[in-house]
């Protein structure tokens, strides 16, 4: 049998084999594309060069890709698990042409690696072609069906629509006619009974596609036309663990020997064999193993969890394989990260940057196990209440099953199946509209409508960054667009050249201004898209063509580069003071501040912290200059010592920035001041956490640093003023603390003796009311714990079946408490919760509790008495 291992090299090799150049893949979360959240298509990474917006360093290209399926055109989350072959992170292994060869080559190859090399068996082997749409004015692809019947029979070739046969990255971008190959397993008795051409695409497990071939020649604009583009291409993709499938001879991806360490694992902790266990612990199982490789691959290319855009799509597969895990597996304790370290196993040698990170990655994935797991918990506690307070309802309100799930993340199939153990329903119609709803409103909120390029000056280079040497320059508008965002508009302009910095590395964009002879407009902002500079304006040229000068706001850039060269300083101090471990896992560098996340376990000392600063400052005033390498191999780079983030993507030619060789060299694309003395001055303003073993640091530099100083000096001054100047601030300050402990323990001794008194005059003055002893009053309490004190104190005293119910009007609100004596509450004839809501009335209040004791608060103090005089009317 050949292993998963051999069989990606055999793929990796026959390529190179034939003059194709092997790249890594590039990393799962794409950053600077605004159509797109995570890598779907082993093509992402090349879409520029279908597009003819930039020229290939190579015409051929191979690789095994990292794609992630969970969100926009390509979503298969919800089927994850329930069959036996879908995934969310999956590899991708391709072959790619750019502007080379076409169709016969792509066809030819395909064939001889799955027959001759992987040893398939032709027979049961059928090509699928794009049968031509009229809609799109599209014919049928005879090209490829010619080069079909060299290999295959007439009835092994098969003719389908758009749906299956015209592949698109997205609503927008390269597309083409595609040819898919897919591979019926079934056994020959099956075979000879029914042909399997019948069960291609029916979604049949036994007969699935397993490479997709794409003759790539358009590019679908956003009005939905189709453009020509200017060379044809290949973009071909086979899904790496439906070959090992196939090639292992199993009817199930989960059955190859890439998921049986995991496997191995699950059976282990969990006592259940796999291949035994009941239908939904199967499902589980498989949703745990698929699950676990898409959250390690986003964590490891440097997308924390968190509540917004890419971290919470990673937060939701990570929630939904620990659910499944604890409603299936009976696994209520966090164990998805023991699965780091099996992973690393699994992928070492190939994607090697899950080992790199292993003990990190873990660390997040169980900070995110427990904090869900105490949802789940907080989540079950409030059910339970829920089900006390509406005791003998016949099915869970909609209403409260969807604010389980929205503001407790407590998922809707395990409240149904909570629900079901007690033997009721949950209102799904209900829930589901409530869902609905929701989904508008954050579709809504987040609708993008983009508008096509208008183009004034056509050309196949990209445009180009001159701003590392120059902030002002002529140039020409190359194109511009209209988005609406929300239904805003917003103005987007591309330069021929530009000197403006483009959002990246964590380093704002550049603002300033664009002038020709006629207008002038305002840059506020600048963002990369791909390749491209994209300028937000703050309005469209009237009049587009002709020279236009382009001048970045200096003062902005100065500033912004003074954090940067700072944040590499800050960097390299770092690692000097805490240890090597430091590792940068994000940065945001603006005008106004620096703001710089690492890997580090503990919180950094004000000691550390202060010896930090000291070194910076210090390298500051050694005026170090800066040496910046624009072109430098990436080799050379790193045996520089320069460290490359996980997660981003390097060319082959990378830019280094150097301030003393000795001390910090950084691979980074940013803008930076001439000399560190231009930094002038470094100031720490907070220290914190951003995620289990993130630390974030905040400072300021420049003048911003003294301006801060400044304030900080004149708070002091203002401080001490209102203390009338004392020859020690501290000391002063240290007296007035003291001098309120003493205060505020005297005042609650006098407090506690004179609810004492009052607890006294109130034991006597309980009146008989049929059965009951009914106490009724407004007291003269400071705080609700008072209140709750003396109504407990109350009950402790008061003999026989009694009734306590107290107003109390504090902090200008008037509060109402219900407690029922001991032997009163086990007849189980009053709920003080009930009485309470009732007598809250008057005061336009509502509160709730226990059957035995409950509160109330209210509006209106003036109506308090009616309000507790109302128990009489009530009994
Ligand atoms: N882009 C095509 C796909 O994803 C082939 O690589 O199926």
């Amino acid at each position: 049998m050949q292993t998963t291992r051999e069989i990606r090299q055999t793929f990796l090799d026959f390529f190179q084999q034939k003059a194709h150049q092997i790249v890594p893949s590039a990393p799962i979360v794409v950053k600077n594309d605004p159509t797109l959240m995570f890598t779907n298509a082993g093509m992402n990474q090349f879409k520029d060069l279908f597009l003819g917006l930039k020229t290939p360093s190579f015409r051929r290209i191979a690789d095994t890709q990292k794609c992630l399926r969970v969100s926009g055109k390509h979503n298969d989350l919800e089927e994850v698990g329930h069959d036996t072959y879908h995934h969310t992170m999956f590899e991708m292994l391709g072959n790619w042409s750019i502007g080379e060869y076409y169709k016969a080559e792509a066809i030819e190859w395909a064939w001889e690696l799955l027959t001759a090399h992987y040893g398939i068996d032709p027979a049961r082997m059928y090509a699928t072609v794009f049968g031509g749409d009229e809609a799109e004015g599209l014919p049928a692809d005879e090209e490829a069906v010619a080069f079909w019947r060299r290999y295959l029979p007439e009835d092994h070739i098969l003719y389908c629509g758009k749906k299956d046969n015209f592949w698109e990255m997205g609503d927008t971008g390269p597309c083409g006619p595609c040819s898919e190959i897919h591979v019926d397993l079934r056994s020959d008795e099956a075979r000879a009974l029914s042909p399997g051409s019948a069960l291609v695409n029916q979604g049949t497990p036994e007969v699935i596609e397993i490479w997709n071939l794409v003759f790539i020649q358009f590019n679908r604009r956003a009005d939905s036309s189709l453009e020509d583009l200017p060379e044809k291409h290949v973009d071909t993709g086979m899904g790496f663990e439906r070959l090992c499938m196939v090639l292992q001879g199993k009817h199930s991806t989960y059955d190859t020997d890439l998921f049986d360490p995991a496997r191995t694992y699950l059976e282990a902790k969990t006592r259940i064999r796999y291949a035994d266990a009941p239908h939904m612990q199967q499902v589980a199982m498989r949703v745990v193993m698929d699950h676990i490789r898409a959250i390690v691959f986003t964590i490891g290319d440097g997308q924390l969890p968190s509540n917004t855009g890419a971290g919470y799509v990673i937060r939701r597969i990570l929630r939904r394989a620990s659910r499944y895990a604890f409603s299936y597996l009976g696994l209520h304790t966090p164990f998805l990260h023991e699965l780091v370290p099996v992973l690393a196993q699994v992928y070492k040698g190939v994607f090697t940057e899950v080992g790199a990170q292993e003990a990190f990655i873990a660390r997040i994935i169980l900070e995110e196990e427990k904090g869900f797991l105490s949802k789940l918990e907080k989540g079950s506690q409030m059910f339970d209440a829920w089900l006390s307070e509406h005791r003998g309802a016949a099915r869970i309100d909609g209403q409260f099953a969807f604010k389980l799930y929205d503001t407790f993340g407590f998922p809707i199939d395990l409240t149904r199946l909570m629900a079901q153990e007690r033997g009721l329903e949950v209102d799904m119609a209900a829930f589901e509209t409530l869902l609905q709803e929701q989904k508008t409103r954050s579709r809504e909120a987040t609708e993008v409508n983009t508008g096509d390029w208008i183009v004034v000056h056509p050309s196949p280079d990209l445009p180009r960054f001159v701003g590392y040497d120059t902030l002002a320059m002529q140039t020409r508008i190359r194109q511009y667009r209209t988005i609406r965002r929300q239904n805003k508009a917003e103005y987007h302009i591309v330069l021929e050249e530009t000197p403006f910095y483009a959002e990246s590395g964590g380093q704002t964009g550049d603002r300033g201004l664009l002038r020709s002879s006629l207008e002038s407009i305002r840059v506020l902002d600048t963002k990369k898209e791909n390749e491209l500079i994209v300028h937000t304006v703050d309005r469209l040229p009237q009049e587009a063509d002709g020279e236009w000068h382009a001048e970045v706001d200096a003062q902005t850039r100065h500033r912004t580069s003074q954090n940067h060269s700072a944040t590499h300083l800050v960097h390299a101090a770092l690692r000097q003071v805490l240890g090597s471990h430091v590792e940068q896992r994000g940065s945001l560098v603006s005008e106004s501040v620096l703001r710089f996340d690492f890997s580090h376990f503990a919180r950094v000392s004000d000691e550390e912290l202060t010896q930090v600063e000291a070194i910076v400052n210090e390298r500051i005033a050694a005026d170090i200059p800066l040496t910046e390498y624009r072109e430098m191999p990436i080799a050379a780079a790193r045996a520089m010592g320069a460290m490359a983030l996980f997660g981003e993507k390097y060319g082959e030619q990378v830019r280094v920035i150097v301030f003393d060789s000795a001390f910090s060299v950084e691979l980074c694309g940013g803008t930076h001041v001439p000399r560190t003395s231009q930094i002038r001055l470094f100031k720490f303003v907070s220290e914190g956490s951003v995620a289990a073993g993130v630390r974030r640091i905040e400072a300021y530099t420049g003048e911003q640093a003294a301006a801060y100083l400044n304030s900080q000096l004149a708070l002091v001054q203002r401080l001490s003023e209102k203390l009338k100047q004392p020859a020690s601030l501290e000391k002063a300050l240290d007296d007035l603390l003291e001098r309120n402990r003493q205060l505020e323990k005297e005042l609650a001794q006098l407090n506690s003796e004179k609810l004492a008194a009052l607890r006294e005059t109130l034991a006597g003055a309980f009146e008989t009311r049929g059965e009951l002893q009914l106490l009724r009053r407004i007291v003269q309490v400071g705080s609700t714990d008072d209140l709750k004190q003396l109504s407990f104190d109350l009950k402790r005293s008061a003999e026989g079946r009694a009734l306590i119910v107290l107003g109390a009007v504090i902090g200008g609100k008037p509060q109402l408490s219900v407690i029922l004596s001991d032997s009163l509450a086990a007849e189980n004839r009053y709920h003080a919760g009930h009485l309470v809501r009732e007598l809250a009335k008057p005061i336009q209040g509502g509160g709730g509790g226990q059957p035995f004791y409950a509160t109330a608060g209210g509006k209106d103090p003036a109506r308090l008495q009616e309000a507790v005089d109302k128990i009489e009317e009530l009994l």
